[in-house]
C-alpha cells in the first residue's frame, strides 16, 4: 500500500503517550497521559509510581490512539517504542505492550532511541535538510548531536553532569516550586533581572561538553547565605539570573557549533526546547544567519509518541526490525 501507517508507543518517564504517524510526517493522532498530577507531591517522578500508572492507561491510551486516528490495528504498517533511555520499569511497560501487539497482529517492530524520538519530532514540522544540528535539552539529556544524513547520529558534545532539564528542576526545587520546575522557572524569570552573575561554565573552553552541576551549586550557596543573613532574595531574579546562566552556555555553543560544521538547519528537542528565555535567544542569535531554526511547538517538544513514530519511519523504510526479544534498555547509546 502507498501510505505507511506507524503506532508508536513511548513510556520512557511519567507520560504514558501513544500515536499513529501516516508516512513519516503526519500526525493521524497524538495522546498524551500525564502523570505530574501524582508525582507533584514526591517533587520528582517516582519510578515505582510510573511504572504503575503505565501499566494502568497503557490499553486506555491504546484505543484512544487508534479512534482518534479512526484506525484498526490491521491497519497499522508496524509498531515502534521507545527502547530507551529512561526508567527501566517505565520503558518495560511501553516494550512490552509493543511486542504483545506485534505478535497477536503479525506486524513488525520497531526500537527506537528517545532521543532520536525528540531530534525527529522535528520533522513533523518541516523537513530535514543536512547537514543539521541538533540542540537536545532534556530531563535526562543536554547534548549537541550533528546528523549528516537520516539515522546517523553524531554526538559533538554532551552534559558532563546535569542536564539542563534536571539543572532547571533541581534549583527550583530550592526555590520551594512545585514540580516540575523548568516551566516555573521560565515563568518567574520573565518578570525578574539577572541580578547575580553565575558561571558560565565550559563557556570559552574548547569543547562542545556542557557542565550545569557548579550553576546549580552556586545558586544554592547564594540562597543559604542570604538565609543565614536574613536577606530577602526574589525568586524572580534568582530565576532570571539562573535562566539567563543556561541559556547563554546553550546559546554560545550552539551558534560555534552551526558555524564550524556549516549546519542548514538547527533543530532544538527536548522539554526544555520550550524554555521561552532560550527560544528568545535563539531567535535572536540567529536571525541574521544562514540558518533554519526549527523548534517543535510545545506539545511536541516534551515526552510525546509522534516524534517516536517519526523516526521509525526512517527507519522503517531503511529496513530496521526489531525480533520479539527486544528489551528495554535504561542506558542505550545512540
Ligand atoms: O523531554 P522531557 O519532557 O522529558 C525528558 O525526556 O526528560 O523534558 C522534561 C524537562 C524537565 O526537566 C522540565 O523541567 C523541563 O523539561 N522543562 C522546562 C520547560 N518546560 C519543561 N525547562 C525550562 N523551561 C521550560 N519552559
Ligand atoms: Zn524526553
Amino acid at each position: 500500500n502507498e501510505q505507511q501507517l506507524i503506532l508508536a508507543i513511548e513510556t520512557s518517564c511519567d507520560e504514558t503517550a501513544m500515536a499513529v504517524i501516516k508516512n513519516g510526517r503526519e500526525i493521524l493522532s497524538n495522546v498524551v497521559a500525564s502523570q505530574i498530577e501524582s508525582h507533584k507531591r514526591f517533587g520528582g517522578v517516582v519510578p515505582e509510581i510510573a511504572s504503575r500508572h503505565h501499566i494502568e492507561q497503557i490499553t486506555v491510551v491504546l484505543e484512544e490512539t487508534l479512534k482518534q486516528a479512526n484506525i484498526t490495528m490491521e491497519d497499522v504498517d508496524a509498531i515502534a517504542v521507545t527502547e530507551g533511555p529512561g526508567l527501566v520499569g517505565a520503558l518495560l511497560i511501553g516494550v512490552s505492550a509493543a511486542k504483545a501487539l506485534a505478535f497477536a497482529h503479525q506486524k513488525p517492530l520497531i526500537g527506537i532511541h528517545h532521543i532520536a524520538g525528540h531530534i525527529y519530532a522535528n520533522r513533523l514540522i518541516k523537513e530535514f535538510e543536512f547537514p543539521l544540528l541538533s540542540l537536545v535539552v532534556s530531563g535526562g539529556h543536554t547534548e549537541l548531536i550533528l546528523m549528516n544524513e537520516h539515522g546517523q547520529f553524531d554526538v559533538i558534545g554532551e552534559t558532563r553532569d546535569d542536564a539542563a532539564g534536571e539543572a532547571y528542576d533541581k534549583v527550583a526545587k530550592t526555590l520551594k516550586l512545585p514540580y516540575p520546575g523548568g516551566p516555573q522557572i521560565d515563568r518567574l524569570a520573565q518578570d525578574g533581572e539577572e541580578v547575580f552573575q553565575f558561571t558560565r561554565a565550559l563557556i570559552n573552553e574548547d569543547t562542545y561538553d556542557f557542565s550545569f552541576s557548579g550553576l546549580k551549586t552556586a545558586v544554592m550557596n547564594t540562597l543559604h547565605n542570604a538565609e543565614q543573613r536574613e536577606e530577602e532574595i526574589s525568586p524572580e531574579d534568582m530565576a532570571a539570573s539562573f535562566q539567563a546562566s543556561v541559556v547563554d552556555v546553550l546559546v554560545t555553543k550552539t551558534y560555534r557549533a552551526v558555524k564550524e560544521f556549516g549546519v542548514k538547519q538547527l533543530m532544538v528537542a527536548g522539554g526544555v526546547a520550550a524554555n521561552q528565555g532560550l527560544r528568545r535567544a535563539l531567535d535572536k542569535k540567529f536571525a541574521e544567519e544562514d540558518v533554519e531554526v526549527l523548534i517543535p511547538p510545545l506539545h511536541l517538544c516534551t515526552d510525546n509518541a509522534a516524534m517516536i513514530g517519526a523516526a521509525a519511519s526512517i527507519a522503517y523504510e531503511e529496513g530496521h526490525r526489531a525480533e520479539l526479544d527486544l528489551n528495554a534498555n535504561p542506558s542505550l547509546r545512540l
